[in-house]
């Protein structure tokens, strides 16, 4: 009777914890260092990759992808990335493209470009079809917009075209803004209400955490009352050479901050940059049960 209690009691915990638990995502792509795709996700501990990056887009430039020492996409040299993209997503990662970048060279200039590049996008990336896809066959799940630099105009087009391409698979869209709310640069395309999660950049910001987790918890309901979207991420570096600032050290993430943002409503989780930084500190593992 009192084992079956106890067992009662411990399937009662492990399914309540599930219930309250988050994802982690994490960048992928900057540094070969990092292991592949593929050994990324076999580590059980990411429920979304992002590629990165696509920093060379629009103006009439020929959009270019570059995945620093994995591959070379101007010799087709990524392809092989398909069987890693369809590996990860048979675990049920998903693998999403990022578009923009820190370093990038990039700006919509009208509403036919924002058209052209959501077409290049879908025929490449996506659901489409190109004779020239660079991760071949495999179709990506969706597209992160990780815009820092150029002009905030027409990604919310961009956006809806997204959207609006129909085909078997949801195509999902994600965004990376910096922490100050509203973001300068994806504010407009966020309003649109067709985003799926937000990973906010809480590093090289002043909003980023200075010693009080209550400050966090505010800018992160800012974020989440202040934006139509599904789910919320506390984006960080995972080692202090990440970034700038924001390092959080895993015990006071742990003890302070998620206590407190997984009692906001449309908490998702914690996005990491990147996989590199990641295998420096082992900061997923140590975080990944109390997300
Ligand atoms: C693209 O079209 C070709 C020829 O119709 C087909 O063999 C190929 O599977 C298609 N690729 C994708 C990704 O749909
Ligand atoms: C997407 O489709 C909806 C519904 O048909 C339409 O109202 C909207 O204008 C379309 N968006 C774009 C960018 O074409
Ligand atoms: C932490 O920030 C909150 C508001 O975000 C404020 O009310 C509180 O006084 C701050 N605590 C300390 C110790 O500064």
């Amino acid at each position: 009777m009192a084992t079956k209690m106890f067992v009662l009691l411990l399937i009662f915990a492990v399914l309540s914890s599930h219930c309250y638990s988050g994802s982690i995502s994490i960048y992928w792509g900057q540094n070969q260092q990092e292991g592949t795709l593929a050994d990324t996700c076999k580590t059980g501990r990411f429920e979304y990759v992002i590629i990165s990056f696509l920093c060379v887009f629009g103006n009439n430039q020929i959009p270019q992808l570059d995945l620093d020492d994995h591959c070379d996409p101007s010799t087709k040299g990524c392809v092989g990335l398909a069987d890693d993209i369809r590996s990860c997503q048979s675990r049920g990662v998903k693998v999403l493209l990022s578009i923009g970048g820190g370093d990038g060279v990039y700006i919509l200039v009208s509403s036919e470009e924002a058209k052209e590049f959501a077409d290049y996008l879908w025929n490449n990336y996506l659901g489409g079809n190109s004779t020239d896809r660079p991760f071949g066959d495999a179709v990506l799940d969706g597209i992160d917009f990780d815009i820092e630099g150029g002009s905030p105009s027409h990604y919310d087009e961009l956006a809806g075209h997204l959207k609006n391409y129909t085909s078997e698979k949801k195509v999902y869209l994600t965004a990376a803004p910096q922490c100050p709310f509203p973001d300068v640069y994806v504010g407009q395309a966020l309003s649109t209400g067709l985003f799926d999660y937000v990973w906010m950049q809480f590093y090289n910001n002043y909003c980023e955490y200075k010693g009080n987790a209550s400050d966090v918890k505010a800018t992160f309901d800012e974020w989440s009352d202040g934006v139509p979207a599904t789910k919320f991420f506390l984006g960080l570096p995972a080692a202090p050479s990440g970034a700038s600032s924001g390092f959080i050290p895993q015990n006071v993430l742990i003890s302070q901050i998620l206590p407190l943002i997984k009692k906001a409503d449309k908490y998702g989780g914690v996005m990491l940059w990147s996989k590199y930084y990641d295998d420096l500190t082992g900061y997923s593992s140590s975080i990944k049960s109390h997300v």
